[in-house]
């Protein structure tokens, strides 16, 4: 899968308690207009809620967030998940996320880490945490001397800010935890959620 950036406007970034509710949750984010579902691994769940998702919801674009080492590349992605999400990018970690063929949004905060990657043709980044690194001025400040490297921008984004950054040319979509609110996935509010990603997926103009 290419342009993992283009599929939807925002990724919905979820911390799951209970692999019940992964089913619902994921189709109601695509009911919603956002098919691209990052879990983290954050919970004991979270595999297992992958490969739920894998298995019961297809048309889910399913990948896996908060991947730290090459352990966890090969349990996200032996659970199925189409795409790897990393919150900053050790050399063992792209070892394994480049041989591990799935794709994936390695996490960068400055020009260093962002060319040292392009360096290695991953030109797809997640720039993290957005909103406390610099936000929207810094992320535009990258696109000049970096033109080429594309971002998706995570960490303190809201449905307020979201739009200047999906303004930026080399912003592809932005994450965010917004769209499922530990409060309504317990209460099985999923007509909430898919209503919160509907918004979320008209927010590229
Ligand atoms: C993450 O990877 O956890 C994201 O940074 C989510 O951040 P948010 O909760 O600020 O959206």
């Amino acid at each position: 899968m290419s342009n993992l950036l283009d599929l939807a406007p925002v990724v919905p970034v979820v911390v799951l308690d209970d692999a019940e509710s992964a089913v619902p949750l994921a189709r109601a984010l695509v009911a919603g207009g956002l098919p691209v579902i990052e879990v983290t691994l954050r919970t004991p769940v979270a595999l297992d809620a992958i490969r739920r998702i894998a298995a019961e919801v297809p048309e889910a674009v399913i990948g896996a967030g908060t991947v730290r080492s090459p352990e966890d590349v090969e349990a996200a992605a032996g659970a199925g998940a189409r795409f790897l999400v990393s919150p900053g990018t050790t050399p063992g970690l792209l070892a394994a996320m480049l041989a591990s063929g799935v794709p994936f949004l390695p996490g960068v905060a400055t020009a260093t880490e962002a060319m040292t990657l392009a360096e290695r043709g991953v030109r797809e980044l997640k720039f993290f945490p957005a909103e406390p690194a610099g936000g929207v001025a810094y992320l535009k400040s990258l696109g000049g001397p970096l033109p080429d490297v594309r971002f998706c921008p995570t960490g303190g984004i809201t449905p307020s800010n979201a739009p200047a950054y999906l303004a930026l040319p080399n912003v592809g979509c932005v994450g965010g935890s917004w769209l499922t609110p530990r409060s309504l996935v317990t209460a099985g509010d999923f007509a909430r959620i898919e209503k919160l990603a509907s918004e979320a997926a008209a927010l590229r103009p």
